[in-house]
This record gives C-alpha cells, sequence and structure tokens, in this order.
C-alpha cells in the first residue's frame, strides 16, 4: 500500500488524485498545493516557495512527516524549477522529469533543436535573439507566420501573424514591451501547419515508453473553435479517426524523441504529451510538454482500465519495456466552467450552487479555480471546474458532461456549447 502526493493546483490535478484514489494499491493521496475545491475530497498542503535556493524545503519535509512513497508531479513549473532534481537528490521517488529533460517544454528552442537533431517532424523553424534579425526575416518568410516566445509562457505564447504588419506588431511586443518577460528573450518563427490538433501522452522510464489514445482539446474560447486561444475549454477521448495513427507516432516520434534525450544525457522519466497537427496523412508536433496535459488529463485518466499506481511504479522501479497500457471501451468528454471575460479580466468571488441532482450522475467535477468562505465554494480563477463524463458513445458522454454542467451554476458562468462535436464527424 502506498501514499502518494499529487503535485500541482488545476482540475488535472484533481483527475490525477482520483485515479490514484479509486486504486486499490493506494491508501493515501495528498495534493500540494491543491485548491479549496480538491481540498473537500483529498489533504492539501500549501508549501511556501519563498527560499528561492530551496523552494521544495518545506515540501520535503511535509513528505518525511507523511511517509509519502512518491511524488507525482502535475504541472510544468514545478518540473522547470527541478522539483526532481531536489527530491530524488534527498531519496524521494518522482514521477516527472529532471529540470535539464523538462527543458522539451521549457525551451522551445531547446525542443525545436531536439526535434531537428533526432528527425522528428515539425513546422521549419529559425531563432532569434535578436529584433532587428527577426525583424529583417519578415521580409522573406510565408504567412502566416508562427512567432513564439521560447520560454513558459501559460500557453500563450504563440502569436500567429497574418501578414508582415501583424507578425512586425508581435516582435514588438514580444522584444520591447516584454509581454511575455523573460521568456520572450528569443524568439522562434516557424512556419504554420494545416491540420486538425489532437494529443497524445507517453509514460517512460528513460529507456522505454508506452503511449496513450488520442485526446483532443479545444483551446479556443468560443463554439466553432473561434476566437482567442485559453488554456483549454474542454477535452474529449479517444479520438477515433487517428487511431490508425497512434504505431506512427510511436515509431516516428516519441521512439526518437526518447532516445535522442537519452543520448543528451537527459533521459526523461515522467509522462511525455505531443501535442501533433495531423494533416491526411502527415503528422508533425506542434509541441512537446512535459507532463499530462489539461483538460487532457481530465478525459484520459477516466477511460484507463490499467491500474494508473501501476504505471506510476513501472516509471519509477524502470518496468515500462513490455508495459500494456489497457483503456475501457468508453468515451469521456470534459467541460470546463469559466468566469466570463476569461482569458482577458473576469470577476471572482461568485459563489457556486450545485444542483441535488450531481452526486446521482455518473461523472466527476474536477475543480480549478475555485476558493472555500463558511461553506460556500466560490470561483476564485478564469476556469472554474471541468465536469467529466463517461459514456459508451461519444455522444452519451456528451450528454452527460453538458448535464452535470447545467447541475453546476454561477453567475458568470461560460462555457462552449460544442466540446466533442469535432469526434462525431468523420
Ligand atoms: P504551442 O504553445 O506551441 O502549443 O502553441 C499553441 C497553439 O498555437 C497550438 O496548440 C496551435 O493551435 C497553435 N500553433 C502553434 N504552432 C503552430 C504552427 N506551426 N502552425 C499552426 N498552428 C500552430
Ligand atoms: N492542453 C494543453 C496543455 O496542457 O498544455
Amino acid at each position: 500500500m502506498a501514499r502518494v502526493l499529487v503535485v500541482g493546483s488545476g482540475a488535472r490535478e484533481h483527475a490525477i488524485a482520483e485515479s490514484f484514489a479509486k486504486d486499490n494499491s493506494i491508501n493515501k493521496v495528498y495534493v500540494s498545493p491543491g485548491n479549496d475545491g480538491i481540498a473537500g475530497t483529498f489533504d492539501c498542503f500549501k508549501y511556501d516557495a519563498k527560499d528561492k535556493n530551496e523552494p521544495f524545503a518545506e515540501l520535503y519535509n511535509y513528505i518525511q512527516e507523511k511517509k509519502i512513497d512518491y511524488v507525482f508531479v502535475g504541472n510544468e513549473q514545478a518540473l522547470a524549477d527541478g522539483i526532481s532534481n531536489y527530491l530524488e537528490a534527498k531519496g524521494v521517488s518522482v514521477v516527472g522529469p529532471t529540470s535539464e529533460a523538462a527543458q522539451i517544454e521549457s525551451s522551445k528552442v531547446f525542443s525545436k533543436n531536439l526535434m531537428k537533431k533526432y528527425r522528428v517532424p515539425t513546422a521549419d523553424y529559425a531563432v532569434f535573439n535578436d529584433y532587428n534579425e527577426a525583424d529583417a526575416y519578415l521580409e522573406k518568410c510565408s504567412y502566416p507566420v508562427v512567432i513564439k516566445a521560447d520560454g513558459l509562457a501559460g500557453g500563450k505564447g504563440v502569436i500567429i501573424a497574418k501578414d508582415q504588419d501583424d507578425a512586425k506588431e508581435a516582435l514588438r511586443v514580444i522584444f520591447f514591451d516584454k509581454k511575455f518577460g523573460e521568456a520572450g528573450s528569443q524568439v522562434i518563427m516557424e512556419s504554420f501547419l494545416f491540420g486538425e490538433e489532437a494529443s497524445i501522452f507517453a509514460f517512460s522510464d528513460g529507456d522505454s515508453f508506452v503511449s496513450t489514445l488520442f485526446s483532443q482539446d479545444h483551446k479556443a474560447l468560443y463554439d466553432g473553435d473561434e476566437g482567442p486561444n485559453t488554456g483549454g475549454m474542454g477535452a474529449f477521448a479517444p479520438v477515433d479517426k487517428f487511431l490508425h495513427l497512434k504505431d506512427r507516432v510511436d515509431a516516428e516520434i516519441f521512439a526518437p524523441v526518447f532516445r535522442g534525450l537519452k543520448s543528451e544525457g537527459m533521459p526523461f522519466k515522467g509522462v511525455l504529451y505531443a501535442g501533433l497537427m495531423i494533416d491526411g496523412d502527415k503528422i508533425n508536433v506542434v509541441e512537446f510538454n512535459c507532463r499530462l496535459g489539461d483538460p487532457e488529463a481530465e478525459v484520459i485518466l477516466p477511460i484507463l482500465k490499467t491500474s494508473f499506481a501501476d504505471i506510476c511504479e513501472a516509471i519509477i522501479t524502470k518496468k515500462i519495456d513490455g508495459f500494456e497500457l489497457e483503456f475501457n471501451n468508453q468515451y469521456a468528454v470534459g467541460v470546463i466552467s469559466a468566469s466570463k471575460g476569461y482569458p482577458e479580466a473576469f470577476e471572482r468571488g461568485k459563489p457556486i450552487y450545485f444542483g441535488e441532482n450531481l452526486s446521482s450522475m455518473q461523472g466527476s467535477i474536477y475543480f480549478a479555480g475555485v476558493k472555500k468562505q463558511g461553506d460556500a465554494i466560490l470561483t476564485n480563477g478564469g476556469r472554474v471546474l471541468c465536469a467529466t463524463a463517461i459514456g459508451d458513445s461519444l455522444q452519451e458522454a456528451i450528454n452527460r458532461a453538458y448535464e452535470m454542467t447545467e447541475c453546476v451554476q454561477f453567475s458568470n458562468q461560460y462555457y462552449r456549447t460544442d466540446i466533442g462535436q469535432k469526434g462525431l464527424k468523420d
């Protein structure tokens, strides 16, 4: 029986904690820092990272005190900040890469150079440290061009410029207004990829890997994929129409990238997220992330038949070789309820009402931006919660996820009404 700690504070970490809690081999699940919604079910511990030299010292003390067997890291910032390096040096087992291997997400330049060197298909690109050189490149590149800040920017560091004027403005806000802070001191410009996006994860122990089914995020704010990009307004899994591409993704993308990271002296141990652009039989990597996706985790984990704890233990004990993943023959749909105004300004502090019927529905509410006041749960973020439901068909999962979403109400609630619809077509 193991005691496990999940690091992170969003709906993804709530879903991860629930996956562990369902597992017979886990007897206690802690979340750090978690949030007031997650704290309704799991013990949450807010650590103080004030000592910049040792930001995870308090967390380590908590791990010792609670006799935690291993740590699963949900979010990229902690990984980029070296949580795995720190805890592993102290003898704690961690599912999550070192900060060196996490550069696959924390530095787009690192990630693109790695893909090029190990021949992983991705958009052609150029790297710039200097505004004038970047500006000169705008004369000869083709449009639309995609401009990306190098560092972590919470999924917002990407600008798609339709013409030279747009691109000039993008460079100005990155280099001069420092819109993305230090993350924008280096910039990538890459060619625009056409097609449909999908996400897939691989669990790796540094030597071997095993990949999941595909899921699909809905990044745009409005129905029909219109409006600004967000952190994700909902997701569904599996994506049947891409299933036939899974072996190719393993061979052409995951195998060379894990081999590459190992050859570079930074084997990747944890969950690698590949964001793909698929256009007919062309598959390109848009991005890698060094952790599970949010909201993709909320739909992949509930349909996983294999014990999540077994996967984590296989990663820690280096037994992924030959490990097979099984999924339920079902669909999951997750609908995000956000605060109106997100991803720009929005109001917080709205009480959330949970309808009576909610407890009899088959599914889960995963909390993200919420806080507790007395007995009430109030909104406290742009993305407030994710209602996830499972069904024997995608349509059934969609219907159930929306029934749940309608059962949860707050005054400035906003959600997309077409999550999963893409999966019903072709
Ligand atoms: P990233 O942070 O690199 O995942 O980019 C965020 C989003 O921008 C992606 O999910 C895509 O929707 C879009 N994007 C990024 N790169 C490209 C590209 N080369 N072509 C088309 N869309 C892109
Ligand atoms: N769903 C996108 C991400 O997790 O980065």
